[in-house]
């Protein structure tokens, strides 16, 4: 495995291999891996001969306040895990090699963006379109690996991809779990013990609403509501939002029927969590399906 910081690096190694004829695999990611960030690399692997992988915590995602310069760091520890992994090239550069100046140019979503994280974080999709388009101009990957757990961020991706026409496949992977049901993440580190127990609250809310559509209820507001009286009784947590949208546009819906998007974020000490599950209604069948 080779660790590179630098563009044309990327480009040359890159360029050297698909020469041999592999096929490239990219997974990008912030860096202080968990086991989710390891199973999209099996999966790249899976799909690619050639696997990159990016380490950047990428400021432009970030709004005022929030967590950029606190955000977990640990090139070392991730160059072990990605070695162990299969990883053949780790891209880890600085802010100026990523940006030398100011950008000028942003994206402006029309759709996607306009419900869960949203309009909570604003200008943070921008931020992370506009990353991921250049670091898919750099490494130009055939194929790229996303996490389900952040889905607004998965399926605005895919819609890039098609809008601007990317020559690469979008492939999603799902959301890996602890034991007691808590999806992993990065910005798990920053809970305490007690707030790691209170962080469990997303999934089994998650679980509630599951089975209250298994059960037969349909109404969005109800499901909603269920989640929040279940969220609210958790000491420590604080709701950003509940939301149950439809996976094409990512719109609210009052009914839950065909393929819908349970979501949800939630403050739980100096940590936002998101998490969210995805269902397929068909009458009184009723599945958890991925995202794409
Ligand atoms: O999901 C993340 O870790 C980031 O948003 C990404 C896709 C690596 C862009 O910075």
């Amino acid at each position: 495995m080779e660790l590179v910081h630098t563009i044309p690096e990327v480009r040359r190694r890159v360029a050297a291999a698909r020469q041999k004829g592999k096929r490239v695999g990219f997974v990008p990611t912030m860096g202080y891996l968990h086991e989710g960030h390891l199973r999209l690399i099996d999966r790249c692997r899976e799909r690619a001969d050639y696997c990159v992988v990016s380490v950047f915590v990428n400021p432009t995602q970030f709004g005022p306040g929030e967590d950029y310069e606190r955000y977990p760091r640990d090139l070392e520890r991730d160059r072990r895990l990605l070695k162990e992994r299969g990883v053949d090239l780790v891209f880890a550069p600085d802010v100026a090699e990523m940006y030398p100046e100011e950008p000028f140019i942003r994206f402006q979503i029309e759709k996607l963006a306009d419900h869960l994280c949203g309009p909570r974080r604003p200008g943070h999709f921008s931020g992370v379109l506009l990353v991921v388009a250049k670091l898919f101009h750099i490494v130009q990957p055939d194929v790229a690996v996303f996490g389900q757990k952040d889905l607004q961020q998965l399926l605005l991706i895919r819609r890039m991809v098609r809008d601007l026409n990317f020559p690469l496949e979008i492939v999603a992977g799902p959301t890996v779990r602890e034991p007691d049901g808590l999806a992993m993440s990065s910005r798990n580190a920053y809970l305490s013990p007690e707030e790691r127990r209170q962080a469990t609250v997303l999934y089994r809310s998650l679980q509630r609403a599951k089975e209250l559509v298994q059960e037969g209820e349909r109404s969005a507001r109800n499901v909603r509501e269920a989640m929040r009286a279940m969220i609210e009784s958790t000491p420590g947590a604080r709701i950003d939002y509940i939301e149950i949208v439809d996976l094409e546009e990512l719109q609210p819906v009052e009914r839950l029927e065909g393929r819908v998007a349970i979501a949800l974020a939630v403050h739980v000490g100096p940590a936002r969590l998101i998490d969210n599950l995805v269902l397929e209604i068909r009458g009184d069948d009723v599945r958890e399906i991925p995202a794409i």
